[in-house]
């Protein structure tokens, strides 16, 4: 970690009342960690707009399996795009209903390609990519 530096920063108290509720329901015990945490998530998401940065994410995907070819089509897909999938999980949630999470690595544009293929499936019912970082540079 690089040396720590103090800033001053000019709120007006409504936001500022919001911003420690906000961040009291979440659990912080100060508002420096919140502050720390804020910035690291929007330098996250700037990685994520340049589509040869490596990063990280994980997919999840929850559908029904008796939908016609449905998971034979989603198998298809990872497989197509196998390097950027380093793990499943598959979980039986009912008679029905899959819950899938992928962890997916590899460039922001073919990461994002994974994601928007495995969500956009017919028969999926929800699904989203979560975009995280490989921790490097933050
Ligand atoms: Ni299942």
């Amino acid at each position: 970690m690089s040396e720590l530096n103090r800033i001053g920063v000019a709120i007006d108290s409504d936001l500022l009342a919001k911003f420690d509720a906000l961040i009291q329901d979440r659990g912080y015990t100060n508002r420096s960690e919140a502050f720390r945490d804020l910035i690291r998530d929007e330098l996250v998401q700037k990685i994520w707009e340049k589509p040869d940065q490596q990063v990280v994410g994980t997919v999840t995907l929850v559908y029904d399996h008796h939908v016609r070819m449905l998971s034979e089509k989603l198998t298809g897909i990872q497989h197509d795009f196998h390097h950027n999938i380093l793990s499943t999980l598959h979980v039986h949630l009912d008679h029905d209903n899959c819950l899938e999470v992928l962890i997916v690595k590899g460039k922001a544009a073919d990461v994002q390609k994974v994601a928007d293929a495995l969500i956009s499936t017919k028969g999926v019912k929800h699904g989203r990519l979560t975009l995280t970082t490989t921790g490097a540079d933050l």
